[in-house]
């Protein structure tokens, strides 16, 4: 694979962060991953905006104009034959000399990496047919989830408890109701109409998810923006996620309790056609 770090386009095996990086020793860094369909990437201008948005929220200091930003998004998507796949972005706060709580000077140079990942068929995963299934547990994670940041640890002990409990993904409860899935937006639905929690700190603001109920509302597709609770979604007709990487994915299981008749349900099947024809 050839990569990106730092203005330099570089095979894997060469390229290189120093140990001092803060992304690696604070987890202080922020990332988006942008998903490619036939060679095109979907939503950039949406990643590159919430991009810019993270870095503002931790004074941080973009080490790109949107622009090339896109430039090497494209550049990568075309060095690495990406038909089908996801580019994975990082900025973090830089190297400084020394291991230090604080952030270092204004003139610490920020570190950008980028890499593709191939995924040949993305958007015909066997997963969008069967659905899949997720438990729930508590969400631990810091309270600032609106900032998408690489402090990724819980999300990755949610993956494992999922994997554990032999299914495939966990949704966080906080306070009684559903925050979001550990890498995705949470939905269920309830006599047509679509629920969904509400933004603010507490959830990242799927670029997915804005396009999906976009989408939904010119569909004439009843939308609700607020939180539901595990018990509401065991009772719902059908539920799903949305993320860049899974697009409108189907949940038909959530701790044991098939929704519906087990199958994903129409309204998911429906708007995973639109995004898909919509966003190619
Ligand atoms: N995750 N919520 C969380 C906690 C996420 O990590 C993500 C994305 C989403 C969906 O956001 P979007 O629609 O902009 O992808 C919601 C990415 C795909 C990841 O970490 O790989």
């Amino acid at each position: 694979r050839t990569v990106y770090v730092n203005g330099q386009y570089l095979p894997e095996q060469e390229a290189s962060v120093s140990v001092f990086d803060r992304g690696f020793l604070f987890a202080d860094g922020v990332y988006e991953v942008t998903s490619v369909l036939g060679g095109k990437l979907i939503d950039f201008a949406g990643h590159a905006r919430r991009l810019q948005r993270s870095l503002g929220e931790l004074e941080m200091r973009s080490p790109v104009e949107e622009d090339e930003l896109l430039e090497i998004h494209r550049e990568l998507v075309r060095l690495n034959e990406i038909e089908d796949g996801l580019v994975y972005l990082q900025v973090t706060r830089g190297a400084p000399a020394d291991r230090d709580f604080a952030y270092p000077p204004e003139d610490t140079e920020p570190t950008i990496v980028l890499f593709t990942q191939s995924k040949p068929g993305l958007a015909e995963s066997p997963a969008a047919k069967t659905g899949i299934k997720v438990v729930t547990i508590p969400d631990a994670r810091w309270a600032r989830r609106d900032i998408k940041t690489v402090q990724l640890l819980y999300a990755s002990m949610g993956k494992m408890m999922a994997k554990k409990a032999g299914v495939d993904d966990a949704w966080m409860v906080e306070e009684g109701q559903i925050t979001e899935g550990t890498s995705n937006n949470a939905y269920i639905v309830k006599d047509g109409k679509i629920i969904t929690r509400e933004l603010s700190t507490d959830i990242l603001h799927g670029i997915t998810r804005a396009a999906v109920l976009r989408m939904a509302q010119e569909a004439q597709m009843q939308v609700e923006e607020r939180g539901f609770t595990p018990e509401e979604a065991k009772e719902a007709d059908e539920a799903f996620v949305t993320s860049a990487s899974t697009f409108v994915m189907p949940v038909v299981e959530i701790d044991g309790t098939p929704l519906g008749d087990g199958t994903p349900g129409p309204i998911a099947k429906r708007l995973r056609e639109i995004y898909l024809e919509e966003s190619r």
